[in-house]
């Protein structure tokens, strides 16, 4: 399949080319598109076989439904049989924005999207050139992120076209994500809320809102979390954000994550292995004393700034694949506010390759 990329920078949207990318996505076709959060892969969400398509060219497990990206409130009322007072105090606070709703659907939703749930995810974008392509799709969009399946979502035009070029009809280049990790997920279909998947609307925010917010046991376990537990979320039992070397997490005091981080790139580094290191600013130049071996060091944002950890995190993993890191050690951070979301993508990116850093270790 020929992909082919329109052009639509922030501020010059490029009208012709959202145009375009509408009418692939009309037809049936599969249209990658920026957003606030993480680049998504759409299909015209009322038409099953083209919601399928998104299945066959991620090669993501048919049990794992999709995320509606709608533009207008009015859209709702297709998708969805009730919006909760609670769903319409959220939507007021937080969208357009990187929060996904889970609601009773309607027959209307294909089977395709929910994966056979009785319930759907909705969210609208806070993103200009997102919220132009859903205006003139004019129909739900379903999308995951738009990566291979397993690997870490992509926040670029470059890492789209690594995972999808030639799978997908076409790609709407919108520059870098803002957030850099995927949306929060919230289940409000229950009687108490849920935290399915945290992002950048914290569960403090949420709570601000909701009162008592309850988190479901395989986001807290950090690790992908087995079938038989039966996950409220089905993507939280596959292993996620994963790059191709193995992720070791080095999580815990500050100091002590400085000395093992400086132990294991020596120790790895004997052994002729390239070592990757992600860690923030503060531990970066502290660790560049280690510099003449095979090291590669990338800044994975600062501890001042939380948002610019999450920014940062998928594109610094998909890079040291790049330079071809044999092992890749990435630095925790502090599991509060966004830091939660972040430990949340590197917990599962380690697959359970977890180093616990004591103070004076
Ligand atoms: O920021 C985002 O949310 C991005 C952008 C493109 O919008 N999308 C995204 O989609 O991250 P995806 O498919 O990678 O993640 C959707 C998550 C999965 O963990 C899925 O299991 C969950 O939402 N999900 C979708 N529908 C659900 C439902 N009805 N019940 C429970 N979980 C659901
Ligand atoms: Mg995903």
């Amino acid at each position: 399949m020929q992909t082919i990329v329109v052009r639509a920078t922030n501020g010059d949207h490029h009208l012709e080319g959202i145009r375009q990318a509408a009418d692939i996505l009309r037809s049936g076709g599969l249209v990658v598109f920026p957003t606030e959060t993480v680049y998504g892969l759409g299909a015209n969400a009322m038409d099953g076989d083209a919601v399928s398509r998104i299945f066959a060219a991620k090669g993501r497990p048919a049990d794992n439904p999709l995320i509606l990206h709608v533009s207008r409130l009015e859209q709702l009322a297709e998708v969805t049989t009730v919006v909760p007072d609670a769903a319409m105090m959220l939507i007021h606070r937080f969208w357009p924005g990187p929060l996904t709703i889970i609601l009773p659907k309607t027959d209307s939703v294909p089977g395709e999207v929910t994966a056979g749930l009785d319930t759907v995810a909705i969210r609208m974008p806070d993103n200009d050139i997102a919220l132009a392509f859903l205006e003139e799709c004019a129909v739900p969009v379903a999308a995951p992120s738009a990566n291979l399946s397993g690997r870490p979502s992509p926040t670029s035009l470059k890492d789209v076209i690594e995972d999808l070029d030639g799978r997908v009809d076409c790609i709407i280049d919108g520059g870098n994500c803002t957030i850099g990790i995927e949306s929060t997920v919230v289940d409000l279909s229950r009687s108490t809320p849920v935290l399915l998947r945290p992002g950048a609307v914290t569960i403090e925010d949420l709570e601000s809102i909701l009162g008592r917010v309850d988190v479901d046991p395989c986001v807290l376990s950090g690790t992908p979390c087995d079938a038989s537990t039966r996950p409220k979320s089905p993507g939280l039992k596959y292993r996620h954000y994963a790059p191709k070397a193995p992720v070791v997490l080095y999580e815990g005091d500050s100091d002590c994550r400085l000395s093992m981080l400086s132990d294991s790139i020596r120790q790895y580094s004997s052994q002729g292995k390239t070592v990757g290191v992600a860690a923030l600013r503060e531990t970066l130049s502290r660790l560049s004393k280690e510099k003449g071996t095979q090291l590669i060091l990338k800044e994975m944002g600062s501890a001042a700034d939380p948002s610019s950890i999450a920014a940062a995190l998928f594109s610094v993993l998909r890079s040291l694949d790049r330079d071809h890191a044999d092992i890749i050690l990435v630095e925790g951070v502090d599991d509060t506010g966004v830091g939660f979301a972040v430990m949340n993508r590197l917990r599962k990116a380690a697959g359970g390759n977890i180093v616990k850093c004591q103070p004076k270790c």
